[in-house]
């Protein structure tokens, strides 16, 4: 006999209207238990964050019923689910760098007045064991990776002592071997006995950990199925319904020109040796390395974000002095990898986010905007990567977050004349996104823009790149034709065993 436990949180036809009209959901139902990982999947802008923040309490359903424990309940705010039981780990995760873990994990959180975080250091070990993460509690959060910040915001849900923890998007932005660590935490607190709501576009992870899967689209229920009806294919057919268009398989060719970047013994602070790299007119360059391997400081470092130390970056025959203004006049972007902190302003639309000049410094000396030109730009960026969005006119902080990435994306794009240095261009994008997102790049490759490009997963690099460099602990190991490598070799050789 098969025990279902019984409801942490019933949702009993749920519909969400924001004001203006967007209908983020439409009479969804569902059910979580605890000691249940419950997967929540769906396409950019279909409506889980929406839920989640219904759940946890910082937005009221239009219609419909939330029942906690057996009861009808109406939480007003996100202080009413908290109290309740309510833990949520956001899509962007508010934590704060210049505070220590130990004062981010207790912050808001206090029961006393008098309280210091000292007296909490055995119940964080307690914390940290729970779910197998070691960290030093004194340790300030600006020095964390993207990927310890993630399980400091999980700490802190966890203080809280939840029945039921939320957790939205907890993997979008980090690395595949700091993964293992959040996928891990989820799995032990269902193993305690907490109801777990895991979101995210990583249809492997859910499969990993998920015991049940609920499929949104377009705010509604259309598929779910507890482990043994679970399969990507499904998910995927779930999530895309009707707008399902593959990546091609067989790479189209297309014509490689002259170098147009050619990086010259380039010495910066983030780097250990020297780093020499050509890439040609119309050409896709991956680089391949693990978390730590200076991938994100070699970007930065030849756009000239980070302090240069030797050696040369040429554009087109022209060498730049180590700026990012420089860069930038001289024909090079960069999409950083942290794209919600690059400067999206949330009570601006679209367009005027996407016509944001490339530095704080341009942004200064070009301040008469070409309006009838940006409008344009914006709309031909909102058709082309598929911005989910009412108009071009809609504020950014309406957007979900995967939209809202787009929006970024955007705005780099399409000032580049030259190269595109493209660090982790589909984190947070989904299944569907990506698609269009590989062949956008694939399109301007074609335009003849060269393109460097910094890609974790590497089954996805090696459908875009034409050749692939691999970087380890902050040196060029070794470089291979993307057509002559494997995914495994390629694993192989980030992690030095080959
Ligand atoms: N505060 C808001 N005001 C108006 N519309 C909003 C607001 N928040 C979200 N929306 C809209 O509601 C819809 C659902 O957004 P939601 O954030 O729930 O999507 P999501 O499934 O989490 O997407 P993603 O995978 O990109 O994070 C979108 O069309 C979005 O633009
Ligand atoms: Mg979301």
């Amino acid at each position: 006999m098969v025990v279902v436990p019984p409801s942490t949180l019933a949702i009993r036809n749920i519909t969400k209207t924001y004001p203006g009209g967007t209908q983020a959901l439409r009479g969804v139902s569902l059910s979580l238990r605890a000691g249940i990982v419950h997967g929540l999947v769906g396409a950019n802008g279909a409506g889980k964050s929406t839920l989640i923040k219904i759940i946890a309490g910082a937005e009221r359903p239009t219609t419909g019923e939330l029942v906690w424990l057996g009861r009808s309940t109406d939480w007003r705010r996100p202080a009413d689910a908290q109290s309740a039981g309510v833990a949520v780990v956001h899509q962007q995760s508010p934590v704060v760098p210049a505070l220590s873990v130990l004062e981010n994990v207790y912050l808001g959180n206090e029961t006393t007045g008098l309280w210091k975080p000292q007296d909490r250091i055995s119940e964080f070990a307690a914390l940290c064991e729970r779910v197998a993460f070691e960290i030093d509690p004194h340790t300030i959060v600006a020095e964390l990776s993207v990927g310890d910040r993630q399980m400091v915001s999980i700490l802190r849900a966890l203080a809280q002592n939840p029945a039921l923890i939320l957790l939205d998007e907890p993997t979008a932005s980090i690395s595949p071997a700091e993964r293992a660590g959040v996928l891990g935490a989820a799995r032990s607190l269902a193993a305690a006995g907490v109801a777990v709501v895991f979101v995210s576009h990583f249809l492997n992870e859910v499969m990993q950990i998920c015991d049940e899967v609920s499929v949104l689209r377009d705010g509604q229920l259309v598929d779910e199925f507890d482990r043994d009806g679970m399969s990507v294919e499904r998910m995927v057919a779930g999530i895309v319904g009707s707008r399902l268009h593959a990546v091609e398989a067989v790479k189209p060719t297309h014509d490689i020109g002259e170098v147009v970047l050619d990086v010259r013994e380039l010495q910066s602070t983030g780097m250990n040796s020297p780093v020499s790299l050509q890439v040609r007119r119309g050409e896709i360059v991956g680089i391949a390395g693990l978390l730590g391997s200076g991938r994100t400081s070699l970007l930065k470092a030849i756009f000239g974000a980070d302090h240069r130390v030797g050696g040369e970056v040429v554009v087109n025959g022209h060498p730049l002095s180590a700026s990012p203004q420089a860069g930038v006049a001289g024909g090079l972007a960069l999409v950083p990898e942290d794209r919600m902190s690059q400067g999206l302003i949330g009570d601006w639309e679209i367009w005027r986010n996407t016509s944001l000049a490339d530095s704080r410094e341009l942004s200064r000396r070009f301040r008469i905007l070409d309006v009838a030109r940006e409008r344009l730009l914006a709309s031909r960026a909102r058709r082309e990567l598929g911005i989910v969005a009412p108009s071009i006119d809609t504020l950014v902080k309406d957007l979900s977050g995967g939209n809202a990435q787009k929006v970024v994306f955007a705005k780099w794009i399409y000032k580049t004349h030259h190269v595109l240095l493209l660090d982790e261009p589909t984190a947070g994008v989904d299944v569907a996104g990506k698609a269009d997102l590989i062949k956008l790049i694939r399109d301007l490759a074609e335009r003849g823009i060269g393109i460097l490009v910094v890609l974790s997963e590497f089954e996805e690099l090696l459908s875009l790149v034409d050749r692939v460099v691999v970087l380890r602990h902050g040196a060029i190991e070794t470089e291979f034709s993307a057509d002559a490598v494997s995914v495994a070799d390629l694993t192989a050789s980030v992690g030095g065993l080959a």
